[in-house]
């Protein structure tokens, strides 16, 4: 029988991807509006993305904003709408000159044009980048990103078998409106701010992912967190469903 579709092995680095929760807790312990919380978090994206290449990250997803997040009042929607904007903005030249290269997965038909805009020029002034695939999940949902991958497929008409579905669905998720955007399989998932859920991130990417919780609020997360997640990922011994190579046992001697 054929084994899941599963991508396992790392081919040239990790695939992390990373719940950044505790913006709101940060703020308000420190006295301050929530969106300066999101403000400070936007410092702390910069620091994970720039610490990514020596942990060995090649990709590096973000979760930035839910298609349920749009629940929350209208202040604080645009104040992350314009701070998304403004970060795609001020930071596409610098990402392009370490590197990096930006995609955006998620639904774009809801967000602004100034928005879009900007994402198309942040993904194209950064497509070059070789050194860590930076992918920004903006208006995002899991099963709405499987359900639109299944549509695609249907909508192709080429007939697939049910084995080969599970394989053309992880080829097509992912790839979102713009430039091709996937990253395969996540082998480390880490939220930050003392939650412990998926709340709705990467699911079918996520089906042998490592899991980090961390207690500490996103805007004081630092690259030294993230290299304490990435180390005990290497301690872990991942068996993919199947079991660990026993040492070769020495040929019985002849008598
Ligand atoms: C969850 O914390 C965080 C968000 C919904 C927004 C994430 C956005 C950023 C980190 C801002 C910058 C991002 C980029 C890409 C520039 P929360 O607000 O739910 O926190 P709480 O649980 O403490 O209320």
């Amino acid at each position: 029988m054929r084994p899941s579709t599963l991508i396992t092995r790392p081919p040239n680095g990790l695939h992390v991807a990373i719940i950044m929760d505790g913006n709101g807790r940060w703020a308000a312990a420190h006295g301050l509006p929530r969106p300066a919380g999101h403000r400070r978090g936007a410092e702390t994206v910069r620091t994970i993305v720039e610490a990514a290449p020596s942990l060995g990250i090649r990709a590096l997803t973000l979760y930035a904003f839910s298609a349920d997040n749009w629940q929350r009042p209208p202040r604080e929607v645009g104040a992350l709408m314009r701070l998304f904007r403004m970060y795609l903005r001020g930071e596409a030249s610098r990402l392009a000159s370490i590197g990096v290269r930006l995609s955006v997965i998620g639904r774009r038909d809801r967000l602004s044009a100034s928005l879009r805009a900007a994402i198309d020029e942040a993904e194209s002034m950064t497509a070059q980048g070789r050194t860590v695939h930076l992918r920004l999940a903006i208006d995002y949902s899991s099963r709405d990103a499987i359900a639109r991958a299944a549509t695609a497929l249907h909508d192709a008409g080429e007939p697939v078998t049910r084995a080969a579905l599970g394989e053309a669905l992880g080829e097509v998720l992912g790839d979102g409106e713009g430039p091709c955007a996937r990253a395969g399989d996540v082998d480390l998932l880490v939220r930050t701010g003392g939650e412990r859920r998926l709340s709705d991130f990467l699911l079918w990417e996520c089906a042998y992912a490592e899991l980090w919780f961390s207690d500490i609020m996103w805007p004081a997360f630092t690259a030294a967190d993230l290299a304490a997640a990435v180390s005990d990922f290497h301690g872990r011994e991942r068996r993919f469903g199947g079991l660990v190579p026993l040492p070769t046992q020495p040929a019985a001697r002849a008598v």
